[in-house]
C-alpha cells in the first residue's frame, strides 16, 4: 500500500507524537541551535515521483548535524575505498554518548569504534579529498544536491560558527586523534569542515529524498541512475542500523526496525530498504540526543505500515 495515499491517517499520526515534544528539550550546548521551536513536528515521505507530506511545516529548514555523518561516509568510501576508510574507524557500536571520549583511550588502537560517533565522523571527514575547506565542502554540497535534486541546498553560517566557536570536546576528540595518527593536517581546518558539513540546511523533503536513494540502492530519485555503489549504500544502512540512534539504537531497532540517522537538530532519515524515504524534524531531543516526538512518530509509522526490516 503506498503510505503516501494514506494522507488522513499521517496527519492524525503526526498530532499525536506531537505531545511528546513536551517531554524533550532543544540542544543548547551549540548556542545557535537553542532557537529552534521544540513545539514543532514534520515529515516527509518520498515514494517516487512527489513527496507527500503530511503535517507541520515540511519546507522548514534545519541543520543535518550528526545526519551528515551518513552522506560523509558515504563519500569517504567512494573517494578512498573501504580499506582506507576501516583503517582509521571500527565497525562496532559503542554503548556510549555520540561524543563520549572514554573507549579512544581504552580501547588499543585509540582508533574510533564506528563512523556514527563524533570521533569517528572527524576521522571521516579528514578523508574527503580536496586541497582547501572550500572544494572538500563544495564537493559533499554537490554530493547532496545530487542526492537530494536540490541544487539550492548550503550550508548555515551562523550556526556553523556557533559550533566551531564552542567546540570544545570535539577539539579535543580531533587533538587526541591526531596524536594517534587516526588524523592528520590542521586540525582547526578539519574543525572548520566539520562544523560547515554538520551545519548544511535541509528540509524533511530533502531528507526524505536522501533516505530514499540510501534505501533504493543508491540511485538517483528520479532517473534511477546510481549515485551511491550498492555496496556502500548497504554499508550506510548497516551503520544506521548498529549506531544510527547512538546508544539508543537497539531499543530503535526492536521498536522502529528501521535503518536511520538521527542529529542533535531535531532531524531524523529514515531509509526503508526498496521502500520509501522518510525525512523527520522535531527538534525537542531526549536525553541522549534523538528527537523525542520523531521516534514515536517513527514507532507508530512502522507499526502501522510494517516498516521493521527483521
Ligand atoms: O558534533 C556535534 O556534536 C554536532 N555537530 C552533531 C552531533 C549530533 O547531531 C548527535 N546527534 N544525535
Amino acid at each position: 500500500m503506498s503510505i503516501c495515499r494514506d494522507s488522513e491517517a499521517l496527519n492524525v499520526m503526526v498530532k499525536e507524537a506531537l505531545h511528546f515534544t513536551k517531554y524533550g528539550k532543544v540542544a543548547d550546548y551549540i548556542p545557535a541551535l537553542s532557537d529552534a521551536n521544540p513545539e514543532t513536528l514534520s515529515l516527509a515521505i518520498y515514494e517516487g515521483g512527489s513527496t507527500c507530506a503530511s503535517a507541520g511545516d515540511t519546507q522548514e529548514m534545519f541543520t543535518l548535524q550528526s545526519i551528515s555523518k551518513v552522506i560523509t561516509l558515504a563519500l569517504a568510501l567512494m573517494d578512498i575505498g573501504e580499506e582506507g576508510v576501516f583503517a582509521k574507524v571500527g565497525k562496532e557500536p559503542t554503548g556510549d554518548p555520540f561524543n563520549s571520549i572514554i573507549k579512544l583511550e581504552t580501547h588499543s588502537p585509540s582508533k574510533p569504534l564506528n563512523p556514527m560517533i563524533n570521533a569517528g565522523a572527524l576521522a571521516v571527514t579528514n578523508m574527503i579529498q580536496g586541497s582547501t575547506v572550500d572544494e572538500k565542502l563544495g564537493r559533499l554540497l554537490s554530493f547532496i544536491h545530487e542526492l537530494t535534486g536540490n541544487t539550492s541546498i548550503q550550508y548555515n553560517e551562523k550556526i556553523a560558527q556557533s559550533e566551531y566557536d564552542t567546540a570544545y570536546l570535539n577539539r579535543s576528540l580531533a587533538y587526541f586523534l591526531k596524536q594517534h595518527d587516526v588524523v592528520d593536517g590542521n586540525i582547526e581546518l578539519l574543525l572548520e569542515l566539520y562544523t560547515k558539513q554538520c551545519a548544511i540546511e535541509v528540509s524533511c523533503d530533502d531528507l526524505a529524498k536522501m533516505a530514499y536513494v540510501i534505501a533504493n540502492e543508491g540511485r538517483h530519485v528520479s532517473s534511477e541512475r546510481p549515485i551511491i555503489p550498492l555496496h556502500i549504500a548497504r554499508i550506510i544502512k548497516t551503520f544506521m542500523v548498529t549506531c544510527g540512534m547512538y546508544n539508543a539504537s537497539g531499543e530503535f531497532a526492536i521498536k522502529v526496525g528501521v535503518p536511520s540517522k538521527s542529529g542533535v537538530s531535531g532531524g531524523i532519515m529514515a531509509a526503508v530498504p526498496y521502500g520509501p524515504g522518510i525525512g523527520i524534524y522535531g527538534p525537542a531531543l531526549d536525553q541522549k540526543g534523538n528527537s523525542i516526538a520523531g521516534m514515536k512518530l517513527l514507532e507508530t509509522l512502522s507499526q502501522r505500515y510494517n516498516l521493521s526490516i527483521f
